[in-house]
């Protein structure tokens, strides 16, 4: 698996880095030296954005970063790996017994992996998390058939998406072997992510896999538009991470938004007990499909997909209202 940087520390005690103008890794003292001896040779010059990574050069994630990392987001990857062994395993199966190929596109891939500090945390209490990209990448390379897989990974944050670029070229230097082709791509994914498709899919062919869609601010319903019109993606399941809670309280019509995937089964996941009370949900055109049970998911138009659906979507009073 994936853990360090080139030259990495291995003391978690020494000095967290930064990122210097030529994209070096130097230690943190150093460039804040730099930078203000800097501003003292021209004043005036504005403190740039200062990002961090620890000793092993993972991004340091704090509240109120755009990667929306929270208590449950540890969670959130475990079930992800737990999601993704389970596809990868399934979907290289249909596509060996069909003659078709693999894909796995992740329309918000983040920096991949990331120490979470949170608020009034410190260097101690900072935990690793590995997001979405890195999890399907150890899935792979546990079970896959890695031929078969064409991987794309897309981000609107350029930083995010260097991250993730420098994690995976560190892991090809020592263990090319185990990964796929895979294109990391920086813009928004509700134009990147139907392009990729198009350009890697004919439109006869009908691969197994994945889309993951894991959104700052729930669904996208502009994406899910054009990626469900698709029929290259017919084959493929829609994993999407959904903050539940905005329906209630935004009033963001969730069940309208799965509309545009144009899948015929959704499965909701355990729910996490979160303030957004996040949950995985999965489309798929496979209604027999055993695999996702396994995990715990339900059909979302069973009587426990539905207990969980309303639990998740409307408040306790009008719960209460509803039951009296
Ligand atoms: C909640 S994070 C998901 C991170 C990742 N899935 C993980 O497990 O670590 C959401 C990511 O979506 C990215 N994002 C937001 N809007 C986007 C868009 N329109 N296109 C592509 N990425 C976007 C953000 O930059 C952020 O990194």
């Amino acid at each position: 698996m994936i853990v360090t940087f080139e030259h990495a520390s291995p003391d978690p005690d020494s000095s967290d880095y930064a990122l210097d103008e030529a994209c070096k890794f130097i230690a943190a003292d150093d460039e804040l030296r730099r930078r203000a001896l800097e501003r003292k040779r021209r004043p005036g010059l504005k403190q740039s954005h200062f990002d961090l990574y620890d000793a092993y050069r993972w991004p340091i994630v704090r509240e109120g970063d755009l990667v929306g990392c929270s208590d449950g987001t540890e969670a959130k990857c475990e079930q992800a790996l737990g999601l993704f062994r389970q596809r990868v395993s399934i979907c290289g199966h249909m596509a060996n017994k069909w003659g078709q190929r693999c894909l796995l596109l992740d329309t918000n891939c983040g920096p991949g992996g990331y120490v979470w500090e949170s608020e009034f945390g410190n260097r101690h209490s900072r935990s690793l998390i590995r997001g979405t990209p890195l999890q399907f990448l150890r899935a792979l390379a546990a079970n896959g058939r890695i031929d078969t897989w064409s991987v794309a990974f897309m981000d609107i944050q350029q930083r995010h998406c260097d991250d993730l670029q420098r994690r995976i070229e560190e892991c090809r230097r020592i263990r090319p072997e185990r990964l796929p082709e895979i294109e990391v791509s920086c813009g928004d994914s509700v134009v990147l992510g139907p392009a990729w498709v198009r350009e890697h899919f004919k439109s006869s062919e009908r691969p197994y896999g994945l889309v993951v869609h894991d959104a700052n601010n729930g669904l996208d319903p502009v994406l899910l538009g054009e990626l469900g019109t698709l029929h290259q993606l017919e084959h493929v399941d829609f994993a999407m991470y959904v903050p539940a809670a905005k329906h209630k309280w935004h009033r963001q019509d969730i069940s309208e938004r799965l509309q545009f995937c144009n899948k015929s089964v959704w499965l909701i996941g355990p729910i996490l007990r979160d303030h957004w009370q996040h949950a995985w949900l999965v489309g798929s055109n496979w209604p027999k499909d055993p695999g996702y049970l396994k995990l715990g998911f339900v059909r979302w138009d069973s009587a426990e997909g539905q207990q969980r659906w309303q639990t998740i979507t409307t408040t306790y009073a009008q719960r209460r209202q509803t039951a009296a």
